[in-house]
């Protein structure tokens, strides 16, 4: 018989070399397979004499659960040696400070605008849109503005070009949001109620002016609306905005598109140079407004003979500046991140009649 020590060294050395899985499967295969040497010599056993057969059964025995073991303890070990490595390369170092999100924030005029949307949507009014670079038509002369009308050189308008031989009107940026009046009732005609948030523009620049800014423009045309319901519908507004009952003062006023036309102010004091809205004997201005002219209908398509109703317009930048307590109105438009981040509003906390307005 093969000397089955020199055996037993070559398989222990072959496993001990083995790369991997596979060549420790080969090894086995060699050995302890069907055909292999150590299975081959244990059916020669049958040959032997009973006596030779026992000594030599015995010893191979020993010798197959010798390699067997040898085997799986090289496949454990690889088996070990792989998760280890796969540890080590995946390892995550979870003491490791966070990286920083950086968080947006609302501006003020989207929340006011926001607001301002939820308390007039409560109440029945949609919303309507209109372009920012507006036709002269819609502008002035659907609001009753005649090319020579001095409120046309109030508006401080920005042009757009036009060439020089082109003897149309140009274009203008809209100077305020009153146009959408005239898109919407072209567009949906009379009974209407709709309000229009959006950015107007004109030539001026101070603490209290930027050449953008902002208003939203209220439209209620019905068979007999009138400034009563103007007046309830402000109060409610200004109420609900501000969270405390404001009473509202109107003035006889003047807008090309309005007969009758009011200014409107709001019920103020100033305490130790604070402002509070909704107390005391002050007055604030706040927004213009009247009876939508019958010639500003005409021009959009509604019967005057048939419908009326009002219109107001009002600056939502001071809005916001009244309600949040935001001194300049320049600083609203710089980009600065610090005041960004001090006036703006969480993004997601929407604001809603019910679930609350004021932040
Ligand atoms: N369009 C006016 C402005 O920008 C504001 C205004 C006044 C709008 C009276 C109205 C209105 O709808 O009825 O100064």
């Amino acid at each position: 018989m093969v000397d089955l020590d020199a055996l037993r060294g070559k398989y222990l050395a072959n496993i001990a070399a083995a790369a991997d899985e596979a060549a420790l499967e080969e090894i086995r295969l060699a050995a302890l397979g069907k055909k292999g040497e150590i299975s081959l010599m244990m059916r020669e056993l049958g040959g032997m004499a009973p006596e030779a057969r026992q000594a030599a059964g015995a010893r191979l025995n020993v010798l197959k659960d010798e390699i067997d073991a040898a085997l799986r303890a090289r496949k454990a070990g690889m088996a070990d040696a792989a998760l280890d490595a796969r540890l080590a390369a995946e390892w995550l170092d979870v003491t490791l400070p966070g990286r920083p999100r950086r968080v947006g924030s609302i501006h003020p005029v989207s929340q006011v605008m926001d607001e301002v949307t939820a308390i007039f949507a409560d109440m029945g009014f949609a919303v309507a849109e209109g372009p920012q670079v507006e036709s002269d038509f819609f502008n002035f002369d659907a609001l009753n503005i005649a090319p020579e009308h001095p409120a046309r050189q109030e508006h401080d308008t920005f042009f757009m070009a036009r060439a020089a031989d082109d003897p149309r009107p140009p274009h203008v940026l809209r100077t305020h949001t009153s146009p959408v009046q005239i898109r919407a009732m072209q567009a949906q005609g009379a009974p209407i109620r709709v309000i229009a948030p959006g950015r107007v523009y004109r030539m001026d620049m101070d603490q209290t002016h930027a050449p953008m800014f902002h208003q939203i423009e209220g439209l209620a045309i019905g068979r007999d609306i009138s400034m009563a319901n103007l007046k309830w519908t402000l109060e409610e507004f200004f109420s609900a905005f501000f969270e405390t009952k404001v009473r509202t003062r109107f003035r006889a006023s003047h807008f090309p598109f309005t007969e009758p036309s009011a200014e409107v102010d709001i019920q103020c004091s100033w305490v130790n140079g604070q402002l509070r809205i909704g107390e005391g004997d002050g007055w604030l201005e706040v927004l213009g407004s009247g009876m939508v002219h019958p010639k500003v209908l005409a021009s959009a398509g509604v019967d005057p003979e048939q419908w009326q109703g009002f219109a107001f317009g009002i600056g939502i930048d001071r809005l916001a500046m009244l309600k949040y307590g935001i001194p300049d109105l320049r600083a609203f438009f710089e980009s600065d991140l610090r005041w960004l981040r001090h006036y703006g509003f969480a993004a997601g906390d929407v604001p809603t009649v019910h679930g609350g307005l004021s932040r």
